[in-house]
């Protein structure tokens, strides 16, 4: 099941808490926690806030995030920053709720190994996130999953290191298919023009092999969340 919202982003900052909080609850009602992957970059800028008001049992809900730059967490490219400004901070999310990818770490490879321990302890293997909020680039990446990478291919590791990211910087950790592919929702959010053409792709062609194409074709179900310009063709 995939549902398509094209909408200014105020609006679509109301869809996505809405569901946030319908699909999180429900999971706390029938499995005591809930677990909820959130990215970086503009869609997290854009949504994230709009998190902060949910009316959600916070200590219950596992958060995770779909990669992460190498830098430390008070870095101003860390994405686990990002969200604590925008969300965790505000919405006084407990730590015990934060589950962080460690992009400080000198040894990436170890870490994702480390990290990967960590999701599966709580969410299972494979884990099965309830939401799982995913950005894309220009390219049509998603996480640090990037059109043509090797990366794609990973069959059995849940976290990987990447050294060699076209956006910078090269250095990620990153969630790899077999983590994302198991999520009960997928919402994918997309702002401006520049992501409309990757959009089109992978809404519209079978055959694409673009990373969010990928995750799109093979959700359990999806939400996407487009502004006009992202829509746009
Ligand atoms: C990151 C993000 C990344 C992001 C896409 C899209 O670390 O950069 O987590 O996966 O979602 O790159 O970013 P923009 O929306 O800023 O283009």
């Amino acid at each position: 099941m995939r549902d398509v919202v094209v909408d200014a982003p105020a609006a679509l900052g109301e869809v996505f808490a809405e569901r946030c909080e319908r699909e999180l609850t429900q999971a706390i009602e029938e499995r005591g926690s809930a677990s909820l992957v959130v990215t970086g970059g503009s869609a997290a800028e854009a949504l994230l806030p709009r998190l902060v008001n949910v009316a959600l049992e916070w200590s219950r809900v596992h958060v995770f995030w779909s990669d992460e730059r190498a830098v430390p967490p008070d870095d101003r490219e860390s994405n686990y920053r990002l969200a604590r400004t925008l969300w965790l901070d505000p919405a006084q999310v407990p730590a015990s709720s934060v589950h962080r990818m460690p992009g400080e770490a000198t040894d990436l490879v170890a870490a994702a190994v480390a990290h990967a321990e960590e999701i599966r302890s709580i969410c299972g293997d494979p884990p099965r996130f309830d939401v799982l909020f995913l950005g894309v680039g220009p390219d049509g990446h998603v996480a640090s999953l990037f059109p043509g990478h090797p990366l794609l291919r990973e069959k059995h590791e849940l976290v990987a290191a990447v050294e060699d990211s076209p956006k910078p910087p090269p250095r990620r950790l990153t969630l790899t298919l077999p983590a994302l592919l198991g999520a009960r929702l997928l919402v994918v959010a997309a702002f401006g023009a520049a992501k409309a053409a990757v959009m089109a792709s992978a809404l519209a062609d079978r055959a694409s092999s673009l990373p969010v194409a990928q995750v799109l074709r093979r959700a359990r179900r999806a939400l996407v969340l487009l502004d006009p310009a992202a829509a746009g063709q």
